[in-house]
């Protein structure tokens, strides 16, 4: 496992005065190494539980237990979840099974992944046609075990998995919340499905390395030993006061000083790699739901948060780039490169004669892929836009629990920075509580009714 974090383009020396100079970074290091040791004591604390789920074996083991018992029975794993009940598997999937939507074939041995993580019908719909109930095992996550939009869809899929296999369902429904508590934890007991749980001090967005992400990981046959691996390599690298050789608390407090020192509100996580594209997507998450804050813990108003942008390189190149090297100087470029790229997309090395195609015979797309980056990197250099890069050595279950686990870390060192909670998400929950009131659940009543006021005034206004 290997993960570097190349800081050269965010300096001074590299882009002007929208650097930050290195005087900057040496002066900031003993605060960013007070962030780890502070988040570090709460962690020793119990007070959150990311950093020591890799080292759960216990839990891996119940989990490869069950994939075990249940394996070749089912050609889809239907994922029914949201936000951080979601996103972590999808990152997996799309990492270590191949990019979406070109994966191999599936079958029993290499069954599908499907998400259903909107309450869209036509998503609905259109999933379940493209399933049998009889080869299909589903997993419902959520931590709360009451989010309107998993409960909605849960119940039809339930609905359809009993119309087709009756009692039988329930052996082919598994459960993955906090358990013991909340309505899916209730009824999972009620229809006897397996459960596996989520801990009380892993939220959401933190928890891909428990059986949120790890079960339809195991399920899926990915290899979660490596990940957690990986993960648990990682962490030992997060818990070092060696600034230079900690790769999230060099990154967190680089992004820190540019966003606060020379008012960078908006990272770019531009990774130059299909396989990560669902990790831009579930980075995304983690960096505005955690960093996203009203107030300070001292209470202070500061309405903070630096707004994610995934960019997908090079796709991306030919729809956002253009912005980023002209537009309002207010973002941080974060290229994710990948080291080395298998297979390597060799390009044929026949001559057409034609100068827009000869160049390129013979060489590769991962090293054209690369020489993208470069190019890019350089130009938005030379455009005085501050820019940095992390480097995977390749994509595989090490790396990328590898991974996952820096970009955790880099979170909790920011909010640590920060001073703010990184860990609740209070906006997310107000939006949820509305919903109920809306949708009619008893006991949230005065959410409707402050609705009914806001629905008033809009007409007023009309
Ligand atoms: O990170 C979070 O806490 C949220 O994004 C949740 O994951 C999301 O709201 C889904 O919650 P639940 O798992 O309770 O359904």
């Amino acid at each position: 496992m290997n993960i570097q974090f190349d800081s050269t383009n965010l300096l001074q020396d590299m882009v002007g005065g929208q650097g930050v100079s290195r005087a900057e970074v040496r002066e900031h290091a003993a605060e960013a190494i007070g962030a780890l040791r502070a988040f570090r004591k709460a962690s020793e604390e119990g007070r959150y539980g990311f950093p020591h789920l890799p080292f759960q074996s216990q839990a891996a083991n119940e989990m490869l237990r069950f994939a075990g018992t249940v394996r070749g029975s089912y050609d889809a794993v239907c994922l029914v979840g949201i936000g951080g009940s979601a996103l972590g598997a999808w990152a997996i999937d799309c990492a270590l099974r191949g990019p979406h939507p070109v994966q191999p074939e599936f079958t029993k041995r290499n069954p599908r992944l499907v998400i259903l993580d909107n309450v869209d019908p036509a998503l609905v719909t259109a999933a379940l046609d493209s399933m049998n109930p009889k080869r299909t095992l589903v997993v419902v996550i959520a931590k709360s075990g009451a989010t309107a939009e998993t409960v909605a869809t849960f119940l039809i899929v339930r609905e359809w998995m009993r119309k087709r296999l009756g009692g039988r369902a329930k052996e082919r429904i598994v459960a993955v919340t906090s358990s013991g508590k909340g309505d899916l934890a209730a009824l999972a007991g009620q229809e006897q499905y397996r459960t596996f749980d989520i801990p009380s001090n892993v939220g959401g967005r933190f928890s891909v390395l428990s059986p949120v992400g790890m079960l339809p990981a195991a399920l899926t046959g990915v290899d979660i030993r490596k990940i957690l691996q990986g993960a648990c390599d990682m962490t030992h690298l997060c818990w070092q006061e060696d600034f230079e050789r900690n790769v999230a608390l060099r990154s967190a407090l680089h992004h820190f000083l540019l966003w606060k020192l020379r008012n960078k509100p908006i990272q770019v996580a531009f990774p130059y790699s299909n396989l990560l594209w669902g990790t831009a997507f579930w980075f995304r998450q983690l960096w505005a739901e955690s960093l996203g804050k009203t107030r300070t813990r001292a209470g202070e108003t500061v309405h903070t948060g630096q707004t994610p942008v995934a960019a997908l390189g090079t796709t991306d190149q030919h729809s956002q780039v253009q912005l980023y090297m002209e537009g309002p100087n207010d973002k941080v470029i974060t290229f994710w490169a990948v080291g080395k790229h298998r297979p390597e997309g060799r390009i044929p090395k026949a001559r057409l004669g034609l100068e827009a195609f000869d160049y390129l015979a013979g060489q590769s797309l991962a090293r054209l892929l690369d020489a993208e980056r470069s190019a890019t990197a350089a130009a938005l250099t030379e455009a005085q836009r501050p820019n940095c890069t992390f480097t995977l050595e390749r994509v595989d279950a090490a790396n990328l629990g590898a991974f996952l686990q820096m970009l955790e870390f880099q979170t909790a060192f920011m909010g640590e920075l920060l001073n703010i909670n990184a860990f609740d998400q209070p906006g997310v929950e107000l939006g949820k509580q509305f919903t109920f009131g809306l949708m009619g659940r008893a006991g949230f009543e005065s959410f409707r009714e402050r609705f009914d006021a806001y629905e008033e005034k809009r007409k007023r206004l009309e």
